[in-house]
């Protein structure tokens, strides 16, 4: 018997490392709903992917409208199989020195828009019996590495981990959530000095998006490897 045709729709696919991930999700012939801040970009970017890739628009400052957005996206394009939530912000920063209004941009950005697109589409993953759903986070966002980053990317990373965890019991054991660490990767949040390629830093997060029915979930990786919290 012949697999379904997937459907991955991945946020901030314009660019950096979600561009590499909707790359090599569609060149595994999975059907990818290339999401950005702006319609030309999500469209020019589907246009550069193989297959069926549809470009959609959607913006992540204000969850409650991503919310009521990923409903209109399933309503167009029909069930998302696989949700890759890549799209981040990195704000400057450390402890005290970090401003209020970017931990609370992040924290939208980062981790409650996120958490509203999980609400969405997990949901009609969890129906459906089948997902996989990834969160881009980032060693910065480890509490047993300290949360060494700036303090509003620190701080919404690890809330982007406590709620892959938090979430993982109610979607199922069909429906795998999981956090990535991409490690450090050459993009502009990256800059020029990582050591990783997007496609390098791509390599786990598509590990997770594709895992077989047997593979973990509620866990947060890197190098396809288990990282602690
Ligand atoms: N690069 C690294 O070394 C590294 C390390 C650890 C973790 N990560 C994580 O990996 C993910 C991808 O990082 P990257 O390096 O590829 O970043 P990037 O090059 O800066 O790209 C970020 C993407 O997120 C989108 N985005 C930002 N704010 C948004 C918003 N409010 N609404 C919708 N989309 C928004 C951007 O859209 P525009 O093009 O419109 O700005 C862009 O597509 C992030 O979650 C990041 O935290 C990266």
């Amino acid at each position: 018997m012949s697999q379904p045709v997937r459907t991955a729709l991945v946020t901030g696919a314009n660019r950096g490392i979600g561009l590499a991930i909707a790359r090599g999700l569609a060149g595994r012939g999975i059907r990818v709903l290339a999401a950005a801040r702006t319609l030309s970009a999500a469209e020019e970017t589907a246009h550069t992917l193989v297959g069926d890739a549809v470009g959609v628009e959607l913006h992540l400052d204000d969850p409650v409208a991503a919310e009521a957005r990923a409903v209109e996206i399933l309503e167009r394009h029909g069930p998302v199989d696989i949700l890759v939530n890549n799209a981040g912000i990195l704000a400057q920063g450390h402890g005290l020195d970090a401003a209020t209004t970017d931990v609370v941009h992040s924290l939208m950005v980062n981790t409650a828009s996120p958490y509203a697109l999980i609400r969405v589409f997990g949901a009609a993953m969890r129906e459906a019996g089948w997902g996989r759903i990834v969160n881009l986070s980032s060693g910065w966002g480890s509490f047993d590495d300290g949360l060494a980053g700036p303090t509003a990317y620190s701080v919404s990373k690890a809330a982007l981990n406590a709620v892959t965890l938090a979430l993982a019991g109610d979607l199922g054991p069909r429906v795998k959530i999981n956090a990535a660490c991409p490690g450090w990767v050459r993009t502009r949040m990256g800059g020029e000095a990582a050591p990783r390629s997007p496609e390098d830093g791509a390599d786990t997060p598509i590990w997770l998006a594709t895992l077989a029915d047997d593979g973990p979930t509620g866990g947060f990786f890197r190098d396809r490897s288990l990282l602690p919290w």
